[in-house]
């Protein structure tokens, strides 16, 4: 099944939360179901620096890091209708954010603390987790990060006990592009 007007104004979905949200997987899914050209930004920073997100922060810096997503994002501008999977920190910047909003639906998946960290722990290729104790850091980022993601969120979607599938689905259904095949997906 596709769904070709995702949402009657014509916006791209972007994809923030934690790491550990499932934001690159659950952009595949919405991909496929959506036919959508997906866009993820961390791949197109690695691509354009020709290393990976580890070296680029080991060798460059957070900084630099910082810098080349909003580039990234600025590239994007006057594209059309895309599905766009975001980096954690992306709302750490007001000029993503303005970007984002500009042209997007921004849907937030969160999670609990518990659940995100055990899933962004799973692989060793987050730098800002490479810490002495990366549970506090962990907590400590959340925490700082949540009020920026609820601020700027059209849509939340709680990511904890659902598949990436189910997530998706759920995105679609609140966007109200498809009908719930089960209630039990979308939280008020
Ligand atoms: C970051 C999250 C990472 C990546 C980079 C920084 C962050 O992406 O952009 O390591 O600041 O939270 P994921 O959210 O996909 O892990």
């Amino acid at each position: 099944m596709r769904y070709c007007a995702v949402n009657r104004a014509g916006k791209s979905i972007v994809l923030i939360g934690m790491m550990g949200a499932g934001k690159s997987c659950v952009g595949r899914s919405l991909h496929r179901r959506t036919g959508l050209v997906l866009r993820d930004i961390d791949e197109i920073v690695a691509a354009n620096f020709g290393t990976s997100i580890p070296e680029i922060f080991a060798e460059h810096g957070e900084k630099k890091f910082r810098k080349a997503e909003t580039e990234a994002l600025r590239c994007m501008r006057g594209e059309e209708q895309r599905i766009i999977v975001t980096g954690g920190g992306i709302v750490l910047r007001k000029e993503n954010v303005e970007i984002l909003r500009s042209h997007s639906v921004i849907v937030w998946l969160d999670g609990d603390e518990q659940t995100l960290f055990a899933r962004a722990s799973r692989k060793q290729n987050r730098p800002l987790l490479q810490t002495e104790n990366p549970r506090k850091t962990f907590s400590q980022i959340l925490a700082a990060r949540r009020p920026l993601y609820a601020n700027i969120a059209d849509i939340r979607v709680d990511t904890s006990v659902l598949t990436d599938e189910e997530v998706a689905m759920a995105i679609l259904v609140k966007l109200g592009r498809i009908r719930p095949k089960r209630r039990s997906l979308i939280s008020p």
